[in-house]
């Protein structure tokens, strides 16, 4: 990558307008929001642009196959296999119980917590990625289910070492309830919040009359003026989404949860 090169752009249209001068290079960035709100697919938008733009990207998910992200890519007429065959795009399946053991094997073997090294757990050897994609922190977050220490220790070296090599990451969370957004309510990721540079909100929204509608914030970006609103966003066919920079949202939306 270029090393003058300091902030990153997702090159979605409308969003970077939030942004100001972009995502400062080595963030790591939460990506937020409830069941269907358009994470997955603004992930791999994301993944899309930055491999238009010669970066390398790593796609790791714990939710759906490979097959099943390039139908997604495909189906918006985006060409995840040229960005492979070039050596920019990775997307591979992790299974979350491989992390919980690994660690577990990894703490009873070195006896001190702190001497987990997370690199050979995770990381593919062959391919040095400028960007990470994790879909979800809370998939790995339930197969730590009842060692939320152990989950802890493991994100902490987790942003350690994307902070150690400069990489951008972009790792998504599922919140139950929008409200929650960016806070550290209790559960098993609560370290998560303060530990990430940036967050960005994803909500879906009941207009009046039972019509739902789409709509992105971002919540923190450090070093960064933010514009701090929500505004309106589309999943379009055949394109991805569409932030428009310009319509907050207003009174004419009745939201599913208290903005104030
Ligand atoms: N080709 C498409 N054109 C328009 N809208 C689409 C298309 N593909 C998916 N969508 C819509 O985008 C929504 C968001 O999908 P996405 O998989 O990104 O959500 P998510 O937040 O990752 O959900 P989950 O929490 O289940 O992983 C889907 O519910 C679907 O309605
Ligand atoms: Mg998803």
């Amino acid at each position: 990558m270029d090393t003058k090169e300091k902030f990153f752009k997702s090159g979605i249209k409308g969003f970077d307008k939030l942004l100001g001068k972009g995502i400062p290079i080595g963030s790591s960035v939460l990506v937020e929001g409830g069941p269907g709100s358009g994470k997955t697919i603004f992930c791999l938008q994301l993944a899309n642009n930055a491999c238009l733009n010669g970066k390398k990207v790593l796609y790791m998910s714990f939710e759906e196959p490979e097959k099943k992200l390039k139908e997604h890519m495909q189906g918006f007429n985006w060409n995840p296999e040229k960005f492979e065959k070039q050596g920019l795009l990775r997307l591979k399946r992790f299974r979350a119980i491989d992390i919980s053991r690994s660690v577990e094997a990894m703490l009873s073997e070195a006896k001190r917590e702190l001497l987990i090294d997370i690199h050979p757990i995770l990381m593919p050897k062959d391919f040095s990625p400028d960007i990470i994609i994790v879909d979800s922190l809370s998939s790995i977050a339930a197969a730590f289910s009842g060692k939320e220490s152990r989950f802890r220790i493991y994100m902490e070296q987790f942003f350690r070492y994307l902070e150690r090599s400069n990489i951008t990451s972009f790792l998504i969370r599922e919140v139950a309830h929008p409200t929650h957004l960016g806070m550290t309510y209790s559960e098993k990721g609560e370290v998560i919040s303060f530990l990430a540079d940036g967050i960005i909100g994803l909500y879906s929204i009941i207009e009046r009359y039972g019509k739902r509608s789409s709509a992105i914030e971002v919540l923190k970006m450090r070093g960064i003026n933010i514009k701090r609103k929500i505004v309106e966003m589309k999943i379009v066919e055949n394109k991805g989404i569409v932030v428009y920079p310009n319509s907050i949202l207003g009174e004419k939306l009745k939201t599913t949860f208290s903005l104030t």
